[in-house]
């Protein structure tokens, strides 16, 4: 499901383009694009034609012209291309602008960048979503962004929407779906082990199927201790490192794990009871398992007691 890319296929070899920003941007590209093809093709052509025609040979008297210098050859040389190099920087410049300043009546959504996942917060509604962001159709939306560690890029390649996300400082974009449906988001800035995971669905909704997402995503916590549990799995992004179902991620899975034996790259081991999960979410680096890196964030003060036990709980269920 994760590793399925999402990003849909377009004309030539550009994704496809669903936001009402990303045809100005795929046109620039295309003129610039062709441009340069035709240019390129222009020089090779004149460079063979002038082998042959300045060849030295003996019967040949063009071979011995000597030109040092032609004022109608460099100004033409000189002003064309300024003109298409203006004519780039111009239609560049206006599109920048519609890509960088978001309409007013923009729909705000928060989004964090965290080793190795994307979280989503919608003021409007007060709901939260991790993995996936919800949008709706028609809309434009402003998205704030910052992270809480490293370097990240949140990038849609289907909107042609790519920004880098940074620790203590927001940075923003902004697009309008065209189309409803699920699109790919990236993290495109290296950002350690987990980084090519670090992946994100785009669902664009219509306005109504999002109104009812938004009253979904802000039901309250007033859950049994091991549903709670499974919902901070995704919340807290602990499904960035540890899988559920056995497969081997930046961590060991938790499939299985309670009552099993840990072997520690100490050469210790401990049957993984309680007091051992607990210690292992709140100081993660006294017990490393072998083979494992010493890469986990302290949990310490961001999990309260019932919090801590929900995770626990759900732990359990996964035999
Ligand atoms: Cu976050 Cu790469």
């Amino acid at each position: 499901m994760k590793n399925e890319s999402l990003v849909e296929k377009g004309s030539l070899y550009l994704p496809g383009s669903y936001s009402t920003v990303s045809q100005n941007v795929d046109n620039l590209f295309y003129f610039t694009f062709l441009i340069s093809i035709f240019i390129a093709t222009l020089m090779f052509l004149v460079t063979v034609y002038f082998l042959f025609k300045y060849k030295k040979t003996k019967d040949n008297p063009k071979a011995k012209i000597q030109l040092t210098h032609n004022n109608v050859l460099e100004v033409t040389w000189t002003v064309i291309p300024l003109i298409i190099v203006m004519i780039i920087f111009y239609w560049g410049f206006i599109d920048y602008l519609k890509l960088v300043v978001s309409p007013d009546d923009a729909l705000e959504i928060r989004v964090t960048g965290k080793k190795w996942y994307w979280e989503f917060y919608y003021p409007d509604s007060g709901a939260e979503s991790t993995e996936d962001l919800y949008v709706p159709v028609g809309q434009p939306v402003k998205l704030v962004m910052s992270s809480v560690d490293v370097l990240h890029s949140f990038f849609i390649p289907n909107f042609r929407v790519k920004k880098d996300v940074q620790p203590n400082r927001y940075s923003n974009v902004w697009f309008e779906a065209t189309k409803e449906g699920s699109f790919q988001i990236f993290c495109t800035e290296y950002c350690g082990d987990g980084h090519s995971s670090m992946l994100a669905n785009l669902h664009v909704l219509s306005k109504s199927e999002y109104k009812d997402k938004m009253e979904e995503l802000s039901m309250g916590d007033d859950l049994p201790l091991d549903l709670l549990g499974e919902k901070l799995y995704k919340k807290q992004g602990c499904f960035s490192c540890h899988s559920i179902d056995g497969s081997d991620l930046v961590g060991p899975t938790w499939l299985g794990l309670y009552g099993a034996e840990r072997q520690f790259e100490d050469g210790s081991s401990v049957i993984a009871d309680d007091n051992y999960l607990r210690e292992s979410i709140v100081y993660p680096a006294k017990k490393i398992v072998k083979g494992y890196p010493n890469v986990m964030n302290s949990y310490a003060g961001l999990l309260d007691d019932r919090e801590l036990n929900a995770l626990i709980e759900y732990i359990k269920t996964l035999k």
